[in-house]
């Protein structure tokens, strides 16, 4: 087995954590201090501009200049070395990648710890350790770059289309349907429906992944901030718009067919459900079959919509017909 600074350091630490438990500001110090190069000295950012003058010019326009610019900060939180830790080893060698922390050298998951020490505190990546993209190994720096995003907004690798399609190629072609979410045009974005950084457990399709899905106020489908006139709550809900989720029946990037359906035509998609099996519901006989008066042979009876006009929920019908 071999053994780094890193482990012995992580062990003093844990040790200490124990000792100080009764003492959560020497625990906070502990852990606020940056990972692996403990006990060196902090140079300030001054010193850096000297070796590294092209990351040093643009730093300014950066989010991260906030701490320089307050002068406020502690020494392990400003500047450069809030996230490369203490300088001084580096600069008495002039150099090198191991005098420092090398974001280049470091394993996938010290990344995330390094981010979330000061980025931890947020509703929106609550959920980042556990989410797909961190369990895959994508971590903070294979979509943010620190020192060459193209707009210093979100520090963004690229702009966000052309960076989720960078892995994501199927849904470039899923948002190149004749009936689509315009994202490639610019008018939605990925991060209106998901988040990124993990999702909390839907609370609509429960028993399916979330597949970090994001969720709007109320723990709703994010479909509903924009499309809010399917909100409710109605005197009729149909209960697979609530229950199931929207995506039972619209595909949610693009589709072959209009209104962006699961389905061609639109009473091969209600019949999946409204087919006489199955017995839960109202009446505990499942989703009820269409009365003998629907005659499917008859292209009338085909189209239900132009009856069941307000399909996703009604407060006047409970057939929803108005
Ligand atoms: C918010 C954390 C953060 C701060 C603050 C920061 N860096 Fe970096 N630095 C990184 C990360 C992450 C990388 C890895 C490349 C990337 O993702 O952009 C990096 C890469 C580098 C590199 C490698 C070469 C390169 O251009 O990518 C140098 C040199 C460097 N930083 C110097 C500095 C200096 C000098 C400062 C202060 C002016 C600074 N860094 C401030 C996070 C930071
Ligand atoms: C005396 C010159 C000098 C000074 C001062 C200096 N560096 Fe460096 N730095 C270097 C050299 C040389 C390298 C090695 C580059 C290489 O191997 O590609 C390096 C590498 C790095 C790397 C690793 C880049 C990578 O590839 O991941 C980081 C991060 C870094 N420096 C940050 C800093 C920070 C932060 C400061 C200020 C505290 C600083 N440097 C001050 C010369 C210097
Ligand atoms: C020392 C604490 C600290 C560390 C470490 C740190 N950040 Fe930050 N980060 C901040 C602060 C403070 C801001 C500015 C917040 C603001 O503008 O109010 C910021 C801003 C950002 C922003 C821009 C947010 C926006 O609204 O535009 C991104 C993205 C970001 N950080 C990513 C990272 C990544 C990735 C890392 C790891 C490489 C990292 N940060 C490490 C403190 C830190
Ligand atoms: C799969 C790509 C991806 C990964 C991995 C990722 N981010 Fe982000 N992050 C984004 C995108 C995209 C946005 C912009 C969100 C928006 O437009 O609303 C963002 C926004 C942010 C913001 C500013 C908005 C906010 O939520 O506060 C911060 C800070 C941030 N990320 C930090 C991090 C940190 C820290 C990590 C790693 C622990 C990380 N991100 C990992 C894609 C990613
Ligand atoms: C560096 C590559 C990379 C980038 C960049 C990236 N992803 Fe991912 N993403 C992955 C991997 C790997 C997985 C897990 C495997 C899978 O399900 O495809 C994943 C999973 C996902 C999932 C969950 C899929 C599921 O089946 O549960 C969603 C949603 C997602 N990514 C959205 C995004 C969005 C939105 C962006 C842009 C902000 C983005 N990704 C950027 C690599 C990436
Ligand atoms: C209109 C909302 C919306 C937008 C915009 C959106 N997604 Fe999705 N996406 C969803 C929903 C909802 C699901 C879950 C579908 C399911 O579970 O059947 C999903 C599933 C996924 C999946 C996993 C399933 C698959 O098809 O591989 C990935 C990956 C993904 N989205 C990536 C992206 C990327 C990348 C973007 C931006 C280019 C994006 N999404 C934009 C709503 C959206
Ligand atoms: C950011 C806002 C936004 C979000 C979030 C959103 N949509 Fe949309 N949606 C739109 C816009 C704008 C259109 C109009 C399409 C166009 O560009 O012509 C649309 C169109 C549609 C259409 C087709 C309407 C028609 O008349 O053909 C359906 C169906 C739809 N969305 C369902 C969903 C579902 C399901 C979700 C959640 C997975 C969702 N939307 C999330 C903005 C949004
Ligand atoms: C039971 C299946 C079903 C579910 C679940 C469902 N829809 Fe629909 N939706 C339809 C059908 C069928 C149409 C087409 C209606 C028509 O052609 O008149 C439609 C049409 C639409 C339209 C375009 C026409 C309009 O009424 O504005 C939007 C937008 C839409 N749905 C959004 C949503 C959203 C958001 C959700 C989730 C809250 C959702 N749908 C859930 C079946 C469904
Ligand atoms: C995912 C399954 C599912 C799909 C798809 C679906 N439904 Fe339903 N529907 C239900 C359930 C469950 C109920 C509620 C049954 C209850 O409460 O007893 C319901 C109720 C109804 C009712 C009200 C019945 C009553 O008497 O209360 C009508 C009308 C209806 N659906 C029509 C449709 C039409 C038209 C479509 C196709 C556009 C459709 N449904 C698609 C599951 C579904
Ligand atoms: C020409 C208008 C019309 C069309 C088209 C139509 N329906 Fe209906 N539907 C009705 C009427 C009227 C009722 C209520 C009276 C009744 O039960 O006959 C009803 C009732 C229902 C009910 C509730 C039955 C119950 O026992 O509560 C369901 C479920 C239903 N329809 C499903 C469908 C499906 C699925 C389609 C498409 C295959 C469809 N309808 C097409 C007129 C229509």
């Amino acid at each position: 087995m071999r053994y780094s600074w890193g482990m012995l350091v992580g062990g003093v630490r844990g040790a200490l954590g124990r000792l100080f438990l009764a003492c959560p500001a020497a625990i906070f110090f502990l852990l606020a201090s940056p990972a692996g190069v403990d006990g060196a000295d902090y140079v300030g950012s001054n010193v850096c501009r000297t070796c590294h003058p092209n990351v040093y010019s643009t730093f300014f326009r950066n989010p991260h200049y906030k701490s320089i610019a307050s002068g406020r900060e502690t020494p392990a939180n400003t500047g450069c070395e809030s996230c490369h830790g203490p300088g001084q080893d580096h600069v008495a060698a002039r150099g090198g990648k191991a005098t420092i922390v090398a974001f280049s050298q470091l394993a996938p998951e010290k990344v995330v710890d390094a981010c979330l020490r000061c980025h931890s505190q947020t509703l929106s990546r609550a959920n980042i350790r556990r989410s797909e993209h961190t369990q895959r190994d994508v971590v903070c720096t294979n979509c943010h770059s620190i020192h060459s995003a193209p707009a210093p907004k979100f520090l963004l690798a690229k702009q966000q289309t052309e960076l989720c399609y960078g892995c994501h190629s199927s849904v470039r072609a899923q948002f190149s349907m004749p009936f689509k979410h315009r994202v490639n045009e610019g008018s939605v974005q990925c991060t209106d429906c998901h988040n990124p950084h993990g999702s909390f457990a839907a609370t609509w399709n429960m028993a399916a992944r979330p597949r970090m899905v994001d969720q709007v106020e109320g723990n709703e489908e994010p479909c509903l901030k924009c499309h809010v006139d399917k909100r409710g709550p109605f005197v009729y809900e149909h209960a697979a718009v609530r229950v199931e989720g929207c995506e039972t029946c619209h595909m949610p990037h693009g589709s072959t067919n209009p209104r962006l359906l699961k389905r061609p035509v639109v009473f091969t998609l209600c019949l999946e459900c409204h087919n006489g099996f199955a017995n839960f519901g109202r009446r505990l006989d499942g989703p009820p079959n269409p009365s003998p008066t629907h005659n499917l042979a008859d292209p009338r009876y085909q189209n239900c919509t132009t009856c069941h006009v307000r399909i996703h929920g009604s407060n006047a019908s409970q057939v929803f017909f108005r």
